[in-house]
């Protein structure tokens, strides 16, 4: 492996990060993912360390429970958390509070992230992986800022009654909760195309109404930033029909969730896709695909999505715009050059991959991508 260090200046930038592989695919692409960060590591002369924690299922079967206790303690005290993915069926008639994603969502409030960016490309090469068509996803680039600790995933009281005749869940936003989360769409448009698309349902609900408000009022800071409203009936029509028209979405968490599945059609795979949420004492880094038990330990899963994850991590908890950049160069790269893995199938190919064998592409592409840019910064 070759080094490529600056001249004259020792570079030691530290990173701790705490690994939680969690289920299903989740140790599969996360291996992935921390194969290229230790590339970049060693490209750079940085000192990347990595300290694996349970999670989900795997901490069930061991402690009994989703989130023992050590684990957020390890988070709280790492640079960055970089998580796979959490659930199996085998949890489907637990409790709802001991179950796998009781676990997830245990380490999002721990940690205090509120903004979770979920960003999708429609890369080069994968148009023939959309089910839409060519011309409507291609130059599609539109980041959901999906609010992660509000709305009806946190919102107390909530219950279901003893005959299980009846439940509830609570739908409830404050102004502060919204306006923290709203600053970030609009400080991140400033460094994109400067358009926010908020998304709401204001039209029926007081909790969109507030948020509509809220949103608007921020953006009176923002005199650069275009301002949209819309409701998310027509964002989730939009998406499909002219993906192009958006730049950030911004939107509460249940919605949030909603949609990012929806735009990963977008990229051509959910298994692309990565996210990053930002805001709190730790941030935490997750691919936007779920554990995918049916496909586990195959090595057929995608780790792109954690890959293009790992690059978020290097640009938001490691301030290294360069370093995720190249990264997401070097996954684009390899789709152009026709590798893909099973679930981007569709289309014209040149070889399906495994898991393994995707992030020893990326791999070698990044190393490609960091050599062709010192060549032309020597000239
Ligand atoms: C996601 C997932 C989670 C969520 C689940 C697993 C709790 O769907 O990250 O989008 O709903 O937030
Ligand atoms: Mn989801």
């Amino acid at each position: 492996m070759h080094k490529i260090e600056p001249r004259g200046t020792e570079r030691s930038m530290k990173l701790n990060i705490v690994v939680l592989p969690g289920d299903g695919i989740g140790p599969e692409v996360t291996r992935e993912a921390v194969r290229i960060l230790r590339a970049q590591a060693d490209l750079h002369g940085y000192d990347f360390r990595f300290e694996e924690h349970l999670i989900g299922g795997v901490a069930i079967e061991k402690h009994g429970a989703p989130l023992p206790q050590e684990t957020i303690d390890a988070c709280l005290q790492a640079d960055a958390v970089l998580l796979g993915a959490v659930g199996g069926p085998q949890f489907d008639s637990l409790p709802r509070e001991q179950k796998p994603e009781a676990g997830l969502l245990g380490i999002r409030k721990a940690l205090g992230g509120f903004a979770n960016l979920r960003p999708t490309v429609a890369y080069p090469g994968l148009a023939e992986c959309s089910p839409l068509r060519p011309e409507i996803v291609r130059g599609a680039d539109v980041v959901i800022v999906r609010e992660l600790l509000g709305g009806l995933y946190f919102g107390e009281p909530r219950g279901i009654s003893d005959q299980r005749k009846e439940a509830h869940n609570t739908l409830r936003y404050t102004a502060a909760e919204i306006e923290r989360v709203a600053r970030v769409a609009f400080d991140l448009a400033l460094r994109r195309r400067r358009r926010v698309t908020s998304v709401d349902k204001a039209n029926v609900l007081e909790t969109s109404q507030l948020w509509r408000r809220v949103v608007s009022a921020v953006a009176l800071d923002y005199p650069q930033v275009k301002l949209d409203h819309m409701y998310v009936d027509t964002c989730s029509m939009r998406l499909v029909t002219s993906p192009t028209s958006f730049d950030v979405v911004l939107t509460e968490n249940m919605f949030g969730d909603i949609l990012s599945d929806e735009a990963a059609v977008l990229a051509g795979s959910l298994g692309v896709l990565g996210s990053a949420t930002i805001g709190g004492k730790v941030d935490l880094f997750e691919p936007v695909h779920g554990s995918a038990p049916d496909i586990a330990g195959r090595g057929l899963a995608n780790p792109i999505g954690a890959i293009a994850t790992a690059a978020m991590l290097l640009r938001h908890a490691g301030g290294m715009e360069q370093e995720a950049r190249d990264i997401e160069a070097a996954i684009a790269d390899v789709l152009r050059e026709g590798f893909r893995t099973a679930d981007l199938k569709a289309g014209r190919h040149r070889a399906i991959l495994s898991t393994e064998q995707m992030g020893e592409q990326i791999e070698r592409a990044l190393y490609d991508v960091v050599d062709r840019r010192h060549a032309y910064h020597a000239v």
